[in-house]
């Protein structure tokens, strides 16, 4: 780690919202930001989709395949409900989260919101052969991206206490952005 981010570090985690919640589109780089910032932070990780599967004991597209959208919408606000008590987490969230209002309202409660943007041309190239995205079958193509994106847009900027652009960058670079900028803000 660089002397610079070694004098930032400290300053990112105090305060009473001590977790980092990592919110934005499939694909905007949420799971491989928060496994580096989990590295550079010694901090313990959870990931949202993760913990739904891990409950449900199935993959998320069988979740929606068997049960629907909206009973998986219900077991992600579950578990962010569950994180209400841990303290020095990075929380990578599902792309949907910010959908419901209740799940920002909590997240906000005990944590720092980070929003991680991307061009739908990004978002595309990363995610163009995963199956694991139910929301995106059969409609992998900059079009459908850009259209969800920009109906999803408000919600994702009003629940974020910080964005970072995440195009042309790597995850690296990502993270020392973040890192720098959460501790010049306001906890
Ligand atoms: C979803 C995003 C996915 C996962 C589910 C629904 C969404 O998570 O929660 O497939 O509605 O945007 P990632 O953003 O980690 O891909």
């Amino acid at each position: 780690m660089n002397e610079k981010l070694k004098g930032r570090k400290s300053g990112v985690l105090v305060g009473s919202r001590q977790n980092i919640a990592l919110i934005g589109f499939m694909g905007a780089g949420k799971s491989s930001v928060s496994r580096c910032l989990r590295d550079l932070l010694s901090m313990e990780e959870a990931d949202t989709d993760a913990m739904v599967v891990k409950a449900e004991g199935m993959a998320i597209a069988d979740i929606f395949a068997k049960y629907g959208e909206e009973y998986f919408r219900r077991r992600e606000r579950d578990v962010i409900r569950d994180l209400e008590n841990r303290q020095g987490i990075i929380i990578s969230c599902g792309g949907g989260v910010v959908m419901r209002e209740e799940n920002v309202i909590n997240l906000k409660k005990f944590s720092r919101i980070v929003l991680l943007t991307a061009a739908p041309e990004t978002i595309l190239e990363r995610v163009r052969h995963s199956a694991e995205r139910p929301i995106l079958n059969g409609h992998m193509n900059v079009e459908y991206i850009a259209e969800l994106m920009e109906k999803r847009r408000k919600k994702y900027e009003e629940a974020a206490d910080l964005i970072v652009s995440t195009d042309k960058k790597n995850v690296r670079q990502v993270c020392e952005e973040v890192i720098d900028r959460l501790s010049e803000t306001e906890l």
